[in-house]
């Protein structure tokens, strides 16, 4: 009862103001000026009637002041705003809509239902915050959207957390049913900034089939031990920029993916990531395209890999640039993907069923790295890698961790798990390969097994050219 009061009297407001856009807002003397069409409306999730208390479900409440600001919108073409005063917001899923920025100031926390009925019946929109085919829609305010993915844990397992999966109904099958955080499916003009993304139950951020999505001043902390917490997901979308992030998660950290279209013009800039994946992947859902992508100005700290291509579906890699970058990969348990490598580009058919794309024209300039493993650069005979450039390299390689080496990684699918000694530069099915002032340093304990510097058959490795290359050992 309540509630639906405060809706009325809100729409009767928004009415109120609907004549006041008629007004001359270009005239210096109106009165009404501060009211011009371009000022954002605000309406408080508090005067809908959400208590804050984080135990209450603040859901009804929430989304009615998300629709009335939907309506003020798309009645008078006003952007709106939802704001969150500070306190504690239990939901169930959340759809956001055109026109509306959700404005979570500091010390206000979104947090997510962790029952299956909190969440749609269709696994595909299980978010705790969703925009579908929105536009000019975005997140900020300073405050925290929580998945409390804690609670999701089964047993808690410091090599991998065992969690719990939704698949009794038969709306999800396997053992990664949870709900995702928040999501973009087919929205346009997204602004998303100064906003944690905390404790995701399984992905966190996923943009799907957007175009121009402006993603900065984020962070994104995801507890270490659990799978499928992927930091930013970005599927099939063009025009996106991510700059300024955070993201401490135990999977992948940004990760394109290519499921029914392409992906072009993706930049990620300045960025601090840590995962026990991969701190930027591709892949491994590629059956399209991955075109004009950058990555610059990033650091990636204790990760089980740093630059990452894993190209299973068919989907062509073409101009990339790595600039920048500094780098320190480690082993950790190997139930998680990645075996240490820096750098580690592959190409191969997923299964019988796949072809393997092509990879070209990528460069890593000014990339720094210390690491337990070598860099892995590995097509396929139908992917070959073309127009491979290194530029201004330095590798340190050393061990740290007690975890065994001598593997190489084609997983998921291919070769799986292979043994193999460990090489600075590991090489296969490539035609076109520069390097140019790299240098390898080597650590001269526990490497008894790597005194191969460039490992590679001439036979799958076709027109390599060194200028400066130096590998040396030496002393802590
Ligand atoms: C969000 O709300 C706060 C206080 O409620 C306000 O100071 C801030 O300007 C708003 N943010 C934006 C982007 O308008
Ligand atoms: C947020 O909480 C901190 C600690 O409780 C407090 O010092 C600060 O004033 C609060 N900020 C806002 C904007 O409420
Ligand atoms: C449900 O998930 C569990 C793991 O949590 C898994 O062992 C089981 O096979 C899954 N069942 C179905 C039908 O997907
Ligand atoms: C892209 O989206 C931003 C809002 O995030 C908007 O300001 C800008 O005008 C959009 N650009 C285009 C070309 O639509
Ligand atoms: C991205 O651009 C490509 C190439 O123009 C186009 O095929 C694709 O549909 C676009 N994707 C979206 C989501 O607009
Ligand atoms: C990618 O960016 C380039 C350069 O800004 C632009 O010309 C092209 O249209 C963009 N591609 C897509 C699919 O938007
Ligand atoms: C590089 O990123 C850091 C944040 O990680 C930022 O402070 C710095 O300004 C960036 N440098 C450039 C040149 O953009
Ligand atoms: C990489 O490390 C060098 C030397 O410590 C430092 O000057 C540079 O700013 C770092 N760059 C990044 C992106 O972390
Ligand atoms: C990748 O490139 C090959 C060779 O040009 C082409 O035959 C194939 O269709 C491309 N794959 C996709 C998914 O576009
Ligand atoms: C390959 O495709 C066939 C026919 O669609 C299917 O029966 C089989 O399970 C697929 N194999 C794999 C490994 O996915
Ligand atoms: C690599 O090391 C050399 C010598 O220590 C140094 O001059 C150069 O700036 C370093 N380059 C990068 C990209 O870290
Ligand atoms: C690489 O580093 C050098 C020296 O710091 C700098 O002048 C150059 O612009 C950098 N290259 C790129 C592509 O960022």
């Amino acid at each position: 009862m309540m509630r639906s009061k405060f809706t009325l009297f809100h729409i009767q407001s928004l009415l109120l103001l609907l004549p006041l856009t008629l007004l001359p807002s270009h005239s210096a003397t109106s009165p009404f000026l501060f009211l011009s069409s371009d000022l954002p409306l605000s309406l408080s999730v508090a005067d809908y009637g959400a208590t804050a208390t984080g135990r209450h479900y603040d859901t009804a409440a929430i989304q009615s002041a998300i629709d009335d600001c939907a309506s003020a919108f798309s009645l008078q073409h006003r952007p709106c705003q939802v704001n969150f005063p500070p306190g504690k917001y239990l939901t169930a899923t959340l759809h956001l809509k055109s026109g509306v920025l959700l404005n979570i100031s500091r010390n206000a926390t979104i947090l997510g239902g962790t029952k299956l009925e909190d969440y749609p019946e269709k696994q595909e929109k299980w978010y705790v915050v969703v925009a579908e085919n929105a536009e000019e829609v975005g997140i900020t305010g300073g405050g925290e959207i929580n998945g409390q993915g804690l609670e999701f844990v089964k047993r808690f397992d410091e090599r991998k957390n065992v969690m719990v999966s939704w698949n009794e109904t038969g709306a999800c099958l396997g053992d990664e049913c949870r709900p995702r955080l928040v999501g973009f499916i087919g929205c346009k003009n997204v602004r998303i900034w100064d906003v944690s993304f905390n404790q995701p139950a399984y992905w966190c951020l996923h943009i799907v089939r957007c175009r121009n999505t402006s993603i900065h001043d984020i962070s994104i902390y995801g507890d270490f031990n659990t799978p499928n917490n992927d930091g930013i997901d970005i599927e099939d979308s063009n025009n996106t920029l991510i700059t300024r992030c955070t993201i401490d998660t135990g999977d992948d950290a940004i990760c394109p993916k290519t499921y029914t279209g392409p992906i072009y013009n993706l930049t990620a800039t300045s960025c601090w990531i840590k995962t026990k994946s991969s701190a930027i992947k591709f892949g491994s859902a590629s059956w399209y395209a991955f075109k004009g992508l950058l990555f610059d100005n990033i650091t990636i700290v204790e990760s089980h890999r740093g630059l990452g291509l894993q190209i299973r579906d068919g989907g062509n890699v073409s101009d990339i640039t790595f600039s920048n970058i500094n780098i320190s990969t480690r082993y950790y348990d190997p139930s998680w993907w990645g075996r240490a490598e820096p750098i580690y580009i592959t190409t191969c058919p997923r299964d019988n069923n796949s072809t393997a794309g092509s990879i070209s024209n990528l460069q890593f300039i000014n990339i720094t790295a210390t690491s337990e493993n070598g860099v892995f650069l590995s097509g396929s005979k139908g992917g070959v890698l073309r127009n491979l450039k290194f530029l201004n390299v330095n590798l340190t390689y050393k061990r740290w961790t007690n975890y065994v080496d001598g593997l190489v990684d084609y997983r998921p699918g291919c070769q799986g798990l292979v043994n193999h000694s460990t090489a600075g530069f590991m090489m296969e099915h490539i035609d076109g390969l520069e390097v140019e002032n790299v240098n390898m340093r080597w650590a001269e304990e526990k490497t008894q097994l790597w005194n191969n510097p460039l490992d590679f058959r001439p036979s799958t490795v076709n027109n390599i050219s060194l200028l400066n290359f130096h590998s040396g050992l030496y002393k802590q």
